[in-house]
């Protein structure tokens, strides 16, 4: 099966990259499945049901989301009712949403076959990442166990600040799940690889929305806040709109990653 992962849809213009560009990605990689990182979806900071209901609309399966979750309070009714909605896995015990989740797909290349299991699961860095949450290595290792006893098909959003916690959280899992793409640093990196175990890696998937910006936001606040450290609005940016991600070829019998490849592909 073929997935897309999406990184991090910042806003308004983030939003509609998603809307104007999945239909398109979708046939021309003949994709099964689509999610995406919703944590700035909501005029940069947070989501609501309403714009996780514009990224489904658009062809999203599934939103992942970190450490932005809190920041619009309507993500409770996410939370507590809609099932495609993932939240970091490794927060305290008793917090309301899930981590992972199971989904069936009508994989294209197997049609009129019964269709396949895909997990994805979401968990959140704790190297220069607040709050500090619950350690996401065992987390995420015990969930993986759990949920290999229904599919081999496992895709991890990694939402992590460094490199290196990223990377050793996807060798840690590598022959474990089918793919571990890392989110939150709004960054795309170039070391898409496949490890040994056939776990398929990227460091970070970049971002969705205006790249005329600092990290989706108008430029001149950010850099006056650097200059005089005093507190600023940052609007999420206009112009230059990328949708960030990347495609990924998994085997349906070994869940093991076949290709990873980025994608960048510019709103017209
Ligand atoms: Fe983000
Ligand atoms: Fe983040």
């Amino acid at each position: 099966m073929k997935l897309l992962f999406i990184g991090d849809i910042v806003g308004q213009p983030g939003r509609r990259a998603v809307a104007e560009l999945l239909p398109r990605l979708r046939r021309e990689h003949q994709l099964d499945f689509a999610i995406a990182n919703g944590e700035n979806s909501a005029g940069g900071s947070g989501i609501t049901p309403k714009t996780a209901g514009e990224i489904f609309d658009a062809g999203v399966d599934v939103i992942t989301c970190g450490d932005h979750l809190w920041d619009q309070k309507e993500v409770m009714e996410l939370l507590a009712n809609e099932q495609r909605f993932l939240r970091p896995l490794n927060y305290p015990l008793g917090t309301p949403g899930r981590g992972s989740g199971i989904f069936e797909v009508q994989s294209l290349k197997a049609k009129g076959q019964s269709p396949v299991s895909i997990a994805v699961l979401n968990a959140q860095g704790r190297t220069f990442m607040q709050p500090p949450l619950d350690n996401p290595f065992p987390a995420a290792a015990e969930e993986v166990k759990k949920l290999r006893e229904r599919t081999s098909i496992i895709f991890v959003d990694f939402h992590a600040e460094a490199t290196s916690e990223k990377i050793a959280l996807a060798r840690y899992l590598d022959g474990r799940v089918s793919a571990v793409v890392g989110t939150h640093t709004h960054v795309q990196t170039a070391d898409e690889q496949i490890f040994p175990g056939g776990t398929a890696f990227l460091s970070d998937a970049g971002f969705t929305g205006p790249h005329e910006s600092v990290l989706g936001r108008e430029i001149e606040p950010v850099i006056k806040r650097f200059l005089t450290n005093m507190p600023q609005r940052f609007e999420v940016a206009k112009n230059r709109v990328l949708l960030h991600g990347a495609v990924i070829d998994i085997d349906d019998a070994t869940g093991k990653a076949l290709k990873i490849q980025r994608v960048a592909e510019a709103v017209d």
